[in-house]
């Protein structure tokens, strides 16, 4: 499947899907969403696959969500593109593996909460700019940020919402391993193969157990920053800051 905006590419037992918008940083737009979830539909569907790869392209995996598309059309319901691809990745039965070359901005830190490795290149750069748009956070991350990193650096990330580099996002765990740029797309079809090595079931059930004793947290606090975050997008502060980002200001 090739829908120019998002490139679905079975190699093997792994199903890539890469956001490939890049004269736009690979923000992710509505039309983006649909089909990254339909990516995963097929991914869901088809007993080759064993896993998915997510992918950026031209050296950014994404700078998040179109500013544009949340400004012209805000999510009002759990029944949106967006809101639609959270879950889907949330529930996906099938391992799920990340390569981040570049910046990972907003859903592009948030949607490696739910990887299961997560490689990352010297070049990759992670940022949740929440608060400085006026929003709270997303997929989660409330609750899996300070899990895996405490709550002063989860403040930091989140709350200051400071920047930070793949050494840091490796040292906090977020990060399973950095691997030179060249290297990365190798490393990853790497992963792939180990994953397809090992018993099926055994790897579903043991993804399953690693992820129950949260998963109630992570139910609760994904619909509560929903509603949160909807809410503010039409604040005056993401106004403002959404205006400023459009207007370059
Ligand atoms: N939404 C909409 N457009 C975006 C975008 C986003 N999230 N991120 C980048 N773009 C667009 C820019 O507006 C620009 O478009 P233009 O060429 O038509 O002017 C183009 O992509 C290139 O971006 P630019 O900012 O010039 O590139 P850069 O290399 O200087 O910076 C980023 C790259 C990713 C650091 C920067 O674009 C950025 O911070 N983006 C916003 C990230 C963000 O806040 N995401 C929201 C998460 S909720």
């Amino acid at each position: 499947m090739d829908n120019a905006l998002v490139t679905t590419e079975r190699r093997g037992t792994v199903l890539r899907i890469a956001f490939d918008r890049a004269n736009k940083k690979n923000a992710l737009t509505m039309a983006m969403y649909e089909l990254l979830t339909a990516a995963l539909a097929q991914a869901g569907a088809d007993d080759h696959v064993r896993s998915v790869l997510f992918a950026g392209s031209s050296g950014v995996f994404t700078a998040g969500n179109d500013i544009g598309d949340f400004m012209q059309h805000p999510p009002t319901s759990e029944d949106t593109p967006v809101v639609r691809f959270l879950n889907a990745l949330m529930s996906f039965d099938k391992p799920i593996v990340a390569a981040v070359d570049g910046p990972a901005i907003g859903i592009g830190t948030t949607m490696l909460l739910h990887c299961d490795v997560v490689l990352a290149s010297e070049r990759a750069r992670f940022h949740m700019p929440f608060t400085k748009l006026g929003l709270v956070p997303e997929a989660a991350a409330s609750v899996l940020v300070p899990a895996l990193v405490g709550r002063q650096r989860a403040a930091s990330w989140l709350m200051l919402a400071r920047p930070f580099d793949v050494e840091e996002a490796y040292t906090s765990g977020l990060v399973t391993r950095i691997v030179p740029s060249g290297e990365l797309e190798a490393a990853a079809e790497a992963v792939g193969s180990e994953i397809a090595a090992l018993p099926r079931e055994a790897v579903r059930l043991t993804r399953q157990l690693l992820k129950e004793g949260t998963a109630a947290l992570v139910d609760a606090a994904k619909k509560r920053e929903l509603q949160l975050f909807m809410e503010r997008l039409t604040s005056p502060e993401t106004m403002e800051a959404f205006a400023a980002f459009m207007m370059k200001r």
